[in-house]
């Protein structure tokens, strides 16, 4: 109850305006309660649970309750939700939300300027057709065409990282330094802005950096061009520390999305801060044998380009973890993850291993997410302002 009451703060804040007037608490009882010594699970009543999934419905399959789904959640209440949502994710209407979703997610869709902006959603409605796990979202090999078929990708990079290395993605995502390219994978496939955690991203070396980053305080800033600008000069490394990292990681990506083997990430001296020459941009990194090079550290582990970091990513916990937070920002129409307690996080993505395996499809996170107890009572709360009560009732012997 306590964990429905922290994460529903968090979803009232994301969509302010969503709640009702407090107070009528009391009047939600449900016929149920526990005696013995044995509480049966929690379950929503059936106007809760149709409030739930006609909530849901349209954004996760296209479309609202049919008149059977509704008669199933008149007989079975909060019961009727774990099959509903399972059989949601075996229809057309799943792939094209997991399509929506990406796009929406990194702003991408149609075709301009010769680039194939459907290639990360058309990734995402294929794995999810193919109820492929869903990391390979950023891992996978392959590009896709919009029915699903094998397509060249556009890069020119000797390697493929899913969403990650179309030129949809990096176009864009192309600023100075790489900032922007790598602050949209973490904060779309991970959950993170900077600064992070230590624990999940230490930092690169001070001496590694050019020397505008190394900066923890003013008196450390030795680059004028900081001095001016950016949070008055100071602090510079506790995020750029981790930023350089997952920066350097895009070195080799010019503007247009193309990979230049030949480049430097060196500064173009006569070019605006944080460029390198020819459409391509500087590296975090002063020596320039680093600063041209895709090797990188990502998550502690040492990687030679972004396939690999991409795969260090999805093996993280925070990956699954910030793929049912994704799902729970897309259901519900939110601007972004809502903040979920830890436990919580880590629950969701044990339960997303227990339906669809150590790799799970999009489609077994949906339904690990969409089926727990503490999402179920903090949407509902949402929805009226009132934690529901449990409707289940002991059969009568
Ligand atoms: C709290 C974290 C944080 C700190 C501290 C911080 N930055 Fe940044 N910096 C960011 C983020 C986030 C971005 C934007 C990334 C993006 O484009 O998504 C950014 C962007 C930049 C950019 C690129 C701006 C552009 O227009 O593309 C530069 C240059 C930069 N920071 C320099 C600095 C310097 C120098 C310092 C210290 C004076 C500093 N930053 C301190 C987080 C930080």
């Amino acid at each position: 109850m306590r964990r429905a009451a922290v994460l529903f703060a968090a979803l009232a804040v994301a969509c302010s305006g969503a709640i009702s007037a407090p107070g009528t608490e009391e009047l939600e009882h449900g016929p149920g309660g526990s005696s013995g010594n044995k509480p049966l699970p929690f379950m929503l009543s059936a106007a809760h649970t149709e409030l739930y999934l006609a909530k849901l419905a349209p954004p996760i399959v296209g479309r609202v309750l049919s008149k059977e789904e509704r008669e199933r959640i008149a007989r079975e209440q909060g019961g009727a939700i774990r099959p509903i949502v399972t059989l949601w994710t075996k229809e057309a209407g799943f792939v094209q939300a997991a399509r929506n979703m990406i796009e929406l997610k990194l702003s991408v869709s149609g075709a301009r300027d010769g680039i194939d902006f459907g290639l990360p959603g058309n990734l995402a409605a294929y794995l999810v057709r193919e109820e492929q796990p869903w990391s390979k979202i950023i891992t996978d090999d392959k590009c896709r065409d919009k029915d699903g078929g094998e397509l060249a990708c556009d890069t020119g990079a000797p390697y493929t990282a899913g969403v990650l290395t179309t030129r949809a993605y990096l176009v864009s995502r192309a600023s100075r330094f790489n900032l922007t390219r790598s602050s949209a994978m973490l904060k779309t496939f991970a959950c993170r802005v900077y600064p992070q955690e230590d624990t999940l991203q230490p930092r690169i070396p001070k001496e590694k950096l050019i020397p505008m980053f190394r900066a923890l305080t003013l008196e450390e800033q030795t680059d004028e061009r900081a001095k001016s600008g950016f949070g008055n000069g100071s602090g510079c490394y506790t995020c750029h520390g981790q930023f350089s990292a997952h920066a350097q990681l895009f070195v080799k990506f010019d503007e247009q999305g193309k990979w230049v083997k030949d480049a430097t990430g060196l500064q173009d001296e006569a070019g605006e801060l944080g460029r390198s020459k020819n459409g391509l941009m500087a590296s975090h990194f002063v020596e320039p044998a680093a600063a041209a090079s895709e090797q990188s550290q990502v998550f502690g582990k040492e990687v030679s380009n972004l396939a690999e970091a991409a795969k260090v990513i999805t093996e993280s916990p925070v990956f699954l973890e910030c793929a049912a937070r994704n799902v729970v920002e897309y259901g519900l129409g939110l601007t972004k993850p809502p903040e979920l307690e830890p436990d919580l996080l880590g629950s969701l993505a044990a339960r997303a291993r227990t339906f669809g395996g150590a790799d799970p499809s999009l489609g077994a996170i949906t339904i690990a997410t969409l089926t727990h107890d503490d999402i179920q009572k903090a949407v509902v709360k949402m929805l009226t302002g009132t934690t529901p009560q449990s409707a289940a009732v002991e059969a009568t012997p």
